[in-house]
């Protein structure tokens, strides 16, 4: 048993009465594994929150983002321009297909700065027919992968007109953003991960809503979803006599995972309203702390707030984000520093990367605060107060 006055995890799962008696209808039914009404049910739901025609639940978001990068075009020896500053995640499956990332830098949101893709294409890049290529290693541009950064939906206009400019498919990893819309602009009222040929969602334990591990591919192409469909479930032409046309996976969501997600899914307005409440309930504490900023939300966007990012300035804070880890660790309040970037992580720090200052500044300031729905505003009170004291030493 811990002496801390509170402990206070970053975000953990919350599951309520429905995931119980939707999961007891599984185990009842037998209907435990890739089969079953829930997945259907739970593609059915995710269509009518987000408007997208096709919904294709898949195992994970990686294996979404897997499956949606080679439905897209994506093959061995290609590159995908793809933001530095996102988890891992949303790299790898560019290297699974046997294609490289191409890092482009940030905006002040840390979301994908659509000025660097396109510098990174008018400058580097050349047409040849319907193709385009990276003068420097020959190789053909695939994709655009942008991420809605901890649920801030990134600047979709700017990038879709490059992306059709080029004639470069956009696949959105909207892993971090189910609920988050754009309020303004040419695609106002659309759910992030609904723009690009498809955009990929995941249901891991600490997102907004977890199925325990879980991704959604969403897409208003027929086809592209058959076609996700067919690779989840190890391409079987005949699934009687086991013939496959294609190498398949084996990524599909299990009924189990599907009855909590259509149980988590009934709450997700409001675990939206309550981390809308305490995004603003930290900002507007921590305000007067010198050297101490919540990031905003960018205009024009209806965020899910799923994460809060605290911007430490270690000059006029007195400690560094590191220090401010340790120092809230040591009173029960679990925080985490924002990935470590990409374009130098070990895997990729030998491939290119394009205008990626701001990366590395927001690198070494971002400490991310505990952001569980559940939070009460004493919680919060606390996080603050001890931010508070260990500030201006
Ligand atoms: C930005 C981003 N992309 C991709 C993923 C991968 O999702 P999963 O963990 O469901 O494979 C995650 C989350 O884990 C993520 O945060």
């Amino acid at each position: 048993m811990s002496d801390l006055p509170r402990e206070i995890p970053l975000s953990v799962p919350v599951v309520g009465h429905n995931e119980r008696v939707y999961v007891d209808e599984c185990l009842e039914t037998g209907w435990l594994s890739t089969g079953g009404e829930f997945i259907t049910r739970f593609e059915d739901a995710m269509c009518e929150l987000t408007g997208a025609r096709h919904a294709v639940a898949c195992q994970s978001g990686t294996a979404a983002l897997h499956v949606a990068l080679r439905i897209a075009g994506v093959t061995s020896g290609d590159e995908v321009i793809v933001p530095s500053l996102t988890f891992i995640a949303t790299v790898n499956p560019i290297a699974y297909l046997g294609a490289h990332p191409v890092f482009v830098g940030c905006d002040e949101y840390m979301n994908i700065e659509p000025d660097s893709v396109r510098e990174f294409l008018e400058s580097e890049c050349d047409r040849a027919g319907d193709d385009v290529f990276d003068r420097n290693t020959g190789r053909r541009v695939a994709a655009i992968l942008p991420v809605h950064v901890f649920g801030n939906p990134c600047d979709i206009e700017s990038l879709h007109v490059i992306a059709e400019e080029w004639g470069i498919p956009l696949v959105e990893d909207a892993a971090e953003s189910l609920g988050a819309t754009w309020t303004a602009g040419g695609f106002a009222g659309r759910h992030a991960g609904t723009v690009g040929v498809a955009g990929c969602l995941s249901f891991n334990g600490n997102k907004i809503i977890t199925t325990g591990g879980g991704g959604m591919i969403l897409t208003d192409d027929e086809e592209f979803a058959n076609h996700a469909r067919h690779l989840t479930t190890q391409a079987k032409s005949d699934p009687i006599r086991f013939v496959h046309d294609e190498v398949g996976y084996n990524y599909r969501m299990t009924n189990v995972q599907a009855a909590i997600g259509v149980a988590q899914l009934e709450s997700l307005p409001a675990r939206i309203e309550s981390k809308r409440r305490n995004h603003a309930l930290y900002a507007g504490l921590l305000e007067d702390v010198p050297g101490i900023e919540i990031l905003g939300i960018p205009a024009g966007t209806a965020p899910n707030y799923w994460f809060y990012s605290a911007l430490v300035d270690a000059d006029i804070y007195g400690l560094d984000r590191e220090g401010l880890m340790t120092g809230l660790a040591s009173k029960g309040i679990q925080t985490r520093p924002v990935w470590y970037p990409n374009h130098m992580q070990r895997p990729y720090r030998d491939e290119r990367a394009y205008s990626v200052q701001r990366v590395t500044w927001f690198w070494e300031r971002v400490l991310n605060l505990p952001c569980t729905h559940t939070l009460e505003s004493e919680d919060i009170e606390y996080v603050c107060n001890v931010i508070r004291d260990l500030g201006g030493r």
